[in-house]
């Protein structure tokens, strides 16, 4: 290691992130638990790593944070790109290199292709979440076109030899797949134009068979709405790599001369086990990311899809609005159907003006009718989007997204809006304000129902200025808005990320709510995203998409993991399901503050058949446990599950907070005491031991309550 060798660290609560500069781009040495002082350093910087076999190319270099080939690195480098088919290679070197306290600028430039680069590396220290991204300068004077420019490289310990990613389609969004880390490189490439259901932005990459508690463990999340690649890449020389940036379309991004692009952040963080890094997310969004809205606690939704559909009338919202009310709704949402034209997904998208025909009097009665019960009023919007059958297109059939000689597919019939253009924004602005200001509206479902395909302006790619206007025009809103709360929905949970979280604050997790498949889509979402984000509705016995029966304590349950609502026609519930609703949604109300800042764990459990999780309170004073059946467990015994999060030496009551006692109780010859009556035991009993669980028959769930004794 040369004299010349310098580093910089940046300093968590347990995890530091070490640079040194020992070659002509800087290299991320360490990212782990915390470096105690600089004796530990020391010994590392004298490890040194230079030595070089036979058979390969001279001076091999280490894996910096902006690999290039003109070190001899040939893997995925941080940029291609070119000047008009010249100029593709470039050595970029340090010119500076600045911190401030725990934010890293690196400074690199090359003066015969004439382009700068600025690497921002900074690490929150009282989440250990890292992030990285970078800023790409043409200094030239003719353009430069980039193919692909990455938001980070960083390396990955030559021991990790796993993945996990999620992946999904519509109604089955965050399914996790686990993948070996082979020589080669795992290429996860999104074309959707939107962040997708078919491949999430974030993924996980280990140490052989690591899980929820053990096992050396990275998380990783581009913050991007748009197209994508996460590429994990294992080269025989022991290097692995994660990289992950923008997935630009051929010629998208022209830097003119002068001009700069800068890549959307990668989030980072290294842990022991999933478990820690998934709170450390968590706390990140909350601290970081999130809108300050989501911190109040987040009222129980009541939307009105599934109970109506396209079939508004508004003396049938009249008796569904109180019905939900009755339930414990605190926002009712109206959605999709209430605006010009709107009678099927055939017609009416971007003709932002309520149907007449069908509200005479505008949605005031509807909104008064709301206000009476003290609750909030929601409606839902498309704003990207329109349908060939609407007024908007037929007077600007230019606003959309298309090529001059390729018809774009349709999708639900409908095309996306350039939402880039200035009119485009302008005009959706105007129509949101204005129906926000107009109605007092509390909050807006902010739909996006079709993939980008082949977007472009008559002739130019144009995915990944959406993205970017998407954030522009969300903004503009809530600056004319402040009170206003947007979620972000893409025919459920087709844009869930942490860019779009910054102005939403609220995901649609699924349009899919039959609880048994819904559990391990959240399971999924929770692994990344924190749970008060998380739209969790009860849905109706016959689950819509699945057709799937299920009982309303297993759909309150599931539910109960989010941020709660209904999605059912509260107007059909029985009395006797009454009751049992205004339970949960007590039950709820009860516990929400604590649980929006809350630990999540999600708990293994021997039986592949059931899902558990748990939410502990920050004092670990209390804390909500769920368990699933979503299938028939093999052994007969059910066994114990092992709590997590609670103070070994202290006393909690074990309690069943779902009233379903007499739905399990016929499955079980002898059930355990704790069922019928609250136990009291030591947090280290329920954590090594276990609960010892009833049988559970399939599609049932229970939720588990623990209340630490007030003297222990
Ligand atoms: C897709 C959403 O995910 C649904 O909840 C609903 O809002 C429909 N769109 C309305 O078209």
């Amino acid at each position: 290691m040369s004299s010349q060798t310098r580093h910089w660290r940046l300093d968590g609560n347990s995890s530091t992130l070490l640079v040194i500069r020992d070659h002509a781009v800087p290299r991320l040495f360490w990212c782990g638990s915390r470096l105690h002082d600089d004796t530990e350093l020391a010994h590392m910087l004298v490890h040194d790593d230079s030595a070089l076999a036979f058979g390969g190319l001279d001076g091999v270099t280490p894996l910096s944070l902006f690999p290039q080939a003109s070190t001899a690195y040939t893997g995925s480098p941080a940029l291609n790109g070119h000047r008009n088919g010249a100029a593709f290679a470039h050595a970029l070197h340090t010119s500076d290199i600045r911190q401030d306290e725990n934010h890293l600028t690196i400074m690199l430039q090359d003066d015969h292709v004439n382009l700068s680069v600025e690497l921002h590396l900074s690490l929150d220290a009282s989440s250990d979440v890292a992030r990285m991204s970078t800023s790409l300068t043409n200094t030239g004077n003719t353009p430069y076109t980039v193919d692909w420019l990455a938001s980070a490289t960083l390396p990955m310990p030559s021991s990790y030899r796993e993945c996990l990613t999620q992946h999904g389609r519509w109604g089955l969004e965050s399914q996790t797949h686990r993948r070996t880390i082979a020589p080669g490189r795992i290429d996860i490439s999104n074309l959707h134009g939107r962040t997708s259901h078919e491949h999430a932005s974030s993924l996980a990459c280990g140490t052989a068979g690591f899980g929820d508690n053990g096992g050396d463990v990275m998380f990783a999340h581009l913050a991007w709405s748009g197209n994508f690649s996460l590429r994990i890449e294992r080269l025989s020389n022991g290097t692995i790599s994660l990289q992950a940036g923008v997935l630009y379309l051929p010629g998208e991004c022209l830097l003119q001369p002068g001009e700069t692009v800068t890549t959307p952040p990668v989030l980072f963080t290294r842990g022991n086990g999933m478990n820690q890094c998934t709170q450390r997310f968590h706390q990140h969004a909350r601290s970081s990311i999130l809108p300050a809205w989501t911190r109040r606690p987040r009222p129980i939704h009541a939307n009105s899809w599934e109970a109506l559909y396209f079939n508004h009338d508004q003396d049938a919202l009249f008796t569904l609005i109180d019905a939900a009310a009755s339930v414990g709704a605190e926002r009712f949402v109206l959605d999709d159907g209430w605006f010009l034209h709107r009678r099927s997904d055939n017609a009416g998208l971007g003709d932002w003006y309520v149907d007449t025909g069908i509200y005479p009097e505008g949605l005031h009665p509807v909104v008064e009718r709301v206000r009476q019960h003290g609750m909030q009023f929601g409606l839902w919007f498309e704003p990207e989007m329109v349908n060939p059958d609407s007024n908007l297109f037929r007077a600007h059939p230019e606003w959309t997204l298309q090529l001059a000689h390729v018809d774009t597919p349709l999708a639900r019939n409908q095309l996306a809006l350039d939402i880039a253009r200035d009119e485009v924004s302008d005009y959706l602005f105007e129509r949101i304000t204005s129906l926000v200001h107009e109605y007092a509206i509390d909050y807006i479902k902010w739909d996006h129902n079709r993939d980008l395909v082949l977007p472009g302006d008559g002739a130019h790619a144009r995915a990944a200025a959406q993205p970017a206007a998407l954030y522009r025009l969300m903004a503009r809103i809530i600056d004319a808005c402040p009170d206003l709360e947007i979620e972000s929905c893409a025919a459920g949970g087709a844009r869930a990320d942490f860019a779009v979280l910054e102005h939403t604050g609220r995901v649609w997790t699924s349009d899919n709510i039959d609880p048994i498949e819904r559990a391990r889509i959240q399971q999924g979402f929770l692994r990344f995203m924190p749970p008060e984000i998380m739209g969790a509705h009860v849905g109706h016995k016959t689950a819509h998409l699945t057709g799937r029966v299920t009982s309303l304590h297993t759909r309150a349950i599931v539910a109960l993991q989010g941020q709660f609502g209904f999605e059912l026609d509260a107007r059909r519930l029985d009395p006797h399901d009454v009751i049992t609703l205004q339970h949960y949604t007590q039950l709820y109300k009860r516990h929400r503050e604590w649980l929006a800042s809350s630990r999540y764990w999600h708990v293994p459990t021997y039986s592949k058949a059931l899902i558990a999780c748990g939410f502990v309170d920050e004092a670990q004073r209390q804390a909500l446990f769920s368990v699933v059946a979503i299938g028939n467990m093999h052994p007969t015994r059910p066994g114990h599950l092992p709590l997590a999060g609670l103070v070994s030496d202290r006393f909690y009551q074990l309690t069943l907070e779902s009233i379903n006692l007499s739905e399990l109780a016929p499955f079980n010859k002898i059930i355990p005491d704790w069922c019928d009556h609250a136990v009291t035991t030591t947090g280290e009993m329920l954590m090594k031991f276990g609960v010892p669980l009833p049988v559970m028959p399939p599609q049932s769930a229970l939720l588990i309550g623990c209340h630490r004794v007030s003297d222990s």
